[in-house]
């Protein structure tokens, strides 16, 4: 495994992160604690998590995961050997469960999150916490086409930065970051913690994959030139790069447990699909673990948030640590990505 520096942070944490996003939904307490267990012994130091989880986001397991998360802190001990990153829930009308509907980014809203994060995740610090998504109206879990809207009752980010330097004076969280962010957002952030002595964000958590590469056009330079680390969630689409739907029966998995996940499966996305699943077959790589390596090789990534609902699977993609794609491979990738430019943005 390799360690990398978060941001501008004293903090390492490896290559590969945890995702979470199952335990509580597709994978029991018990398989999460096998799940957490596996990733820390092959040297995963870094969890990520959010108040919302599991998904699908229901009323029923709000919190479930990080109360999961808390548990099994709990019984192994040693809080201070991993890295814990959560997320407090952007604008959400469309989830009348969380704070009936009214979640913004504002100050009632951030600390009675995070109090509640810190509570089911038994813990009384976290190191990274992440706005999920912005509270303004913008392009982001894919929608394209950007069309100007009335949001003079967003959340101005400075109020939104001026509630998390308190939490960082608190001691409540160590360092805060982004997801789901575009790049006018990242830098008015980060320009008005230079203005104003604001935290700084550290990360962004964004998608990136094989299939959607749309990072690359404006954040990836400003990750680079500011050490604003991305950290890739959903680096297989949501398991279509495995190629286990590319088969005649699909699988029990998530998109066919939850159906109104198409983010992956456009015609484009399938096409792009098969031909990188040929492209690992004819190199002897598996299909995941070369679409992961890819990620976790591109200079903009800090580490890339894997997700598994099995040790096979995870351990599978726990192996793409070892993996440095041969210059064939990389050559044969951008021919598809130039064949099939961002499939699934
Ligand atoms: N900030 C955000 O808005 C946001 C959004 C999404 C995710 N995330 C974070 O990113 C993490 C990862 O996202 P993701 O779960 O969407 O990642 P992903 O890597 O695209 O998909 C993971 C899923 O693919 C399947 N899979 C994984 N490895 C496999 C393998 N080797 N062989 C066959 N199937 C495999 C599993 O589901 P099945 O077994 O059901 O197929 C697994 O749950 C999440 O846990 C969460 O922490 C953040």
């Amino acid at each position: 495994m390799e360690y990398r520096r978060l941001g501008r942070t004293d903090i390492i944490v490896s290559s590969l992160c945890l995702g979470t996003m199952t335990f509580g939904q597709q994978n029991s307490e018990a398989e999460a604690f096998d799940q957490l267990d596996r990733a820390v012994a092959a040297g995963i130091n870094f969890l990520n998590t959010a108040e919302m989880y599991p998904i699908p986001a229901q009323r029923r397991t709000y919190g479930a995961t990080e109360t999961i998360i808390g548990n099994w802190l709990k019984v192994r001990g040693r809080r201070d050997r991993v890295i814990l990153a959560t997320k407090v829930v952007g604008r959400s009308n469309w989830l009348p469960h969380i704070r009936g509907g009214k979640a913004r980014l504002d100050r009632d809203n951030i600390e009675t999150a995070l109090n509640a994060s810190l509570q089911r995740l038994q813990t009384d610090y976290v190191d990274l916490y992440q706005l999920h998504w912005p509270d303004r109206h913008t392009n982001f879990f894919g929608r394209l086409g950007y069309q100007p809207q009335p949001d003079e009752d967003a959340t101005p980010l400075q109020e939104t930065l001026g509630v998390l330097a308190d939490l960082v004076r608190s001691g409540k969280v160590r360092h805060v970051g982004v997801s789901n962010e575009t790049p006018w957002g990242l830098m008015r952030y980060l320009q008005l913690s230079e203005q104003t002595a604001l935290p700084r964000m550290v990360s962004i958590q964004n998608p990136y994959s094989l299939l959607n590469r749309s990072f690359e056009v404006g954040l990836a330079e400003i990750s680079c030139r500011e050490q604003v680390g991305l950290l890739p969630y959903s680096p297989l689409g949501f398991g279509v790069l495995t190629g286990k739907y590319l088969h005649e029966q699909p699988p029990a998995a998530r998109l066919t447990l939850f159906p109104e996940y198409h983010r992956y499966t456009n015609p484009a996305g399938i096409e792009a699909t098969r031909a990188y699943v040929e492209l690992a077959h004819a190199h002897g790589l598996s299909p995941a673990q070369m679409a992961l390596a890819y990620a976790t090789g591109r200079p903009f990534v800090c580490s890339t948030i894997i997700g598994a609902t099995t040790l096979e699977q995870l351990d599978e993609n726990l192996g793409s640590a070892a993996l440095t794609l041969p210059d064939e491979v990389l050559e044969g990738i951008e021919a598809i990505h130039t064949r099939y430019p961002n499939p699934c943005p």
